[in-house]
């Protein structure tokens, strides 16, 4: 068997690659690892890995999702009918505008299309994520299920393009539905580095953390481990094709969770400031003000998103999932236990994403 991955050096596909990497080790499989790296120079855990995977015989295709010839000859196999491609990459940024972002998850969606398209692959699995459903304030008790059908007319840049780029796939699968598809949305992923964990971690001031009416209200995450699990389950050929499915590991309270993430941060005695919720409308149109005026940086705290979001019951429904034989299996402490290793490993990246700047 063959398995083409983009976004290899990310949260999922660093994951993805040494789950699949050490099942071929500990299972005596011989299954090719081909992986879509683009040339830049990127953070030290970037790079330890880039050199990991060297040393490890795993190959590297270089090229960029921008590149419609790098994505041609990257999904160009020997045994297309045993390979399976899982399309991870795309920028996961609130911060960027709309066209860096489309240029890579809506046109590089296409050109990850043409490519399984022209080459014969036999499955895509694709990675979405609950962001296609939009601005939904509340579940009206009940969570989120992939019936609620996805918005492509937000206007957030990163959920917009992510509905675009899954609406891309809907089509293909649709004109050719033959062709073996399965479509993953996971929720907000933790359990490693990542944009989902930078942004709790900056609420943080010292132990005080103001939350909107308290953080009584759920949140839908998943850790990474069940990520990829999923990712491996539905890599299957028979399985989940011309489905789309939700992915939730936990659902606590935000409060539960920044305690958790408290430990994870050394504050052992988390004090939750408790903001009414009506604050947080002016502070969104405010953030909106200053973002007109002044482009975030990485680290910005006044992010329209965080105040839009913030206080709103919606959490997303996993049965789906579940009834089709896959059942997450992380724990919340499991997976910030996890994210603590990571830190303790890599010292620099607290200091550098968990600063926050206007
Ligand atoms: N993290 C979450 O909470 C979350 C939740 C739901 C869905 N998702 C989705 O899950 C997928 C993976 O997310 P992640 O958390 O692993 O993101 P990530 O850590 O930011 O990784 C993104 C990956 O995409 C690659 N990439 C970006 N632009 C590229 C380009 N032009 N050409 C080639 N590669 C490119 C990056 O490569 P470089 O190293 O070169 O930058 C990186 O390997 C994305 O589709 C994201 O939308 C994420």
């Amino acid at each position: 068997m063959t398995i083409l991955i983009t976004g290899a050096t990310g949260l999922i596909g660093q994951n993805l690659v040494k789950s699949l990497y050490k099942k071929n080790q500990t299972q005596n499989k011989k299954d090719k690892i081909r992986l879509l790296i683009r040339k830049r120079t990127g953070s030290p855990f970037r790079e330890k890995f880039i050199q990991w995977v060297t040393q490890n015989g795993v190959e590297i295709y270089w090229g960029d999702l921008k590149s419609t010839p790098d994505v041609l000859n990257f999904t160009k196999t020997e045994d297309p009918e045993k390979t399976v491609l899982f399309h991870c990459g795309a920028i996961f940024n609130f911060y960027q505008p709309f066209q860096t972002l489309y240029d890579t998850n809506v046109a590089g969606t296409t050109r990850v299309l043409r490519g399984f398209h022209v080459n014969n692959i036999k499955k895509l699995v694709y990675v979405s994520s609950v962001a296609v459903y939009g601005s939904l304030h509340h579940s009206n008790g009940r969570g989120v299920t992939e019936d609620q059908p996805i918005d492509c007319n937000q206007r957030k840049s990163y959920e917009q393009t992510k509905s675009l780029g899954e609406e891309l796939v809907w089509n293909y699968s649709k004109k050719f539905p033959e062709r073996l598809i399965t479509l993953l949305r996971p929720s907000g992923i933790v359990g490693g580095q990542g944009v989902t964990s930078d942004i709790f971690a900056r609420m943080f001031f010292g132990r005080y953390v103001p939350l909107p009416g308290g953080g009584s209200e759920k949140i839908s995450l998943v850790d990474v481990q069940d990520v990829v699990r999923a990712l491996i389950y539905f890599s299957d050929f028979n399985i989940g094709n011309g489905e789309a499915f939700n992915l939730v590991s936990f659902t606590p309270t935000l409060r539960e969770f920044i305690f958790e993430l408290g430990l994870v941060m050394n504050q052992e005695n988390v004090k939750i400031l408790s903001i009414p919720l009506g604050v947080f409308k002016p502070l969104l149109y405010i953030s909106k003000i200053i973002r007109a005026f002044v482009k975030p940086k990485e680290n910005s705290l006044f992010l329209p998103i965080l105040f839009d979001k913030l206080g709103q019951e919606v959490w997303i429904d996993n049965s789906k999932i579940v009834n089709h034989g896959f059942y997450p299996k992380s724990t919340l402490s499991e997976s910030m236990y996890n994210f603590q290793q990571f830190l303790i490993q890599n010292p620099w990246y607290a200091e550098e994403k968990f600063s926050i700047a206007l």
